[in-house]
């Protein structure tokens, strides 16, 4: 089973100053692929994958990485296992060029930089320039890029098309397909277009806690189902 499994995640509880925000917290995810990890907005998508990494405080819960058990290590410990996070908000360096926010993300070992600019050739044409001074599309890029530079296992990305124009959603969507061949990637994404189309697996939370698991097929040829979940109509945006 561990074999197979990229991450398993048991009865995780977390609290965010009064709140009981994850409630219990338990979902697997399959080596390969992407998982969406869907959800209204403040049920604890942004703080599952936080707890996974181990930048919040976990009260209660197993996280196992690859069949590893990871809750009790710290962050650098679990970034060094091979999991690499793509946060809400981005967090490029903007003052710095691309090619040295790409550098200061390298792990040790050589950064995989022929993959990465392969990927997003666009990259390699900005290098020089400062990453404040790109569109947000691609800031996600040079994000998404930082998290493939190094040799990881399991990718967790947390709303990487939010804000974004349409067509930058779809640039990001086939970026995302692709670093998704390297590595299982966990996706939260409110866009449940883009989530539709990149997604095998489907996670719902409500409440701090899983209220569905599933395919993506599954879910989304149910309307009702998507509405009921996530109170919107499926299919887009
Ligand atoms: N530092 C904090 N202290 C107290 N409560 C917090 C803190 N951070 C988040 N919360 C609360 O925890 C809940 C879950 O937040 P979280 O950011 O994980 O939700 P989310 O599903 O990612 O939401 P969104 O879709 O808006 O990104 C929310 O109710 C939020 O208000
Ligand atoms: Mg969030």
């Amino acid at each position: 089973m561990s074999a197979v499994t990229a991450l398993r995640v048991e009865d995780l509880h977390v609290y965010l100053g009064e709140s009981h925000v994850l409630q219990g917290v338990s979902f697997s995810v399959a080596k390969g692929g992407v998982t969406a990890l869907l959800g209204r907005n403040g049920v604890g998508k942004t703080t599952t994958l936080r707890a996974l990494m181990g930048l919040v405080p976990r009260t209660r819960g197993t996280v196992e990485v690859q069949g590893e058990n990871v809750t009790r290590l710290p962050t650098h410990a679990i970034v060094r296992r091979g999991v690499g996070y793509v946060p809400e908000d981005r967090d490029v360096f903007a003052g710095l060029t691309v090619e040295e926010n790409l550098r200061l993300s390298e792990r040790g070992g050589d950064g995989r930089y022929d993959l990465v600019y392969d990927l997003f050739p666009e990259l390699r044409e900005r290098g020089r320039q400062r990453a404040g001074t790109l569109s947000g599309g691609q800031q996600q890029m040079v994000a998404i890029a930082r998290a493939l530079l190094n040799d990881n296992s399991l990718l967790l990305v947390d709303e990487p098309t939010k804000g974004l124009a349409p067509l930058l959603v779809t640039e990001v969507a086939v970026a995302l397909e692709r670093a998704a061949e390297l590595a299982t990637t966990v996706l939260v994404e409110q866009n449940l277009g883009v989530a539709q189309r990149v997604a095998q697996h489907v996670v719902v939370l409500d409440g701090g806690r899983v209220v569905h698991e599933g395919t993506a097929a599954e879910l989304f040829a149910s309307p009702e189902r998507v509405r009921e979940l996530l109170g919107v109509h499926g299919g887009h945006n």
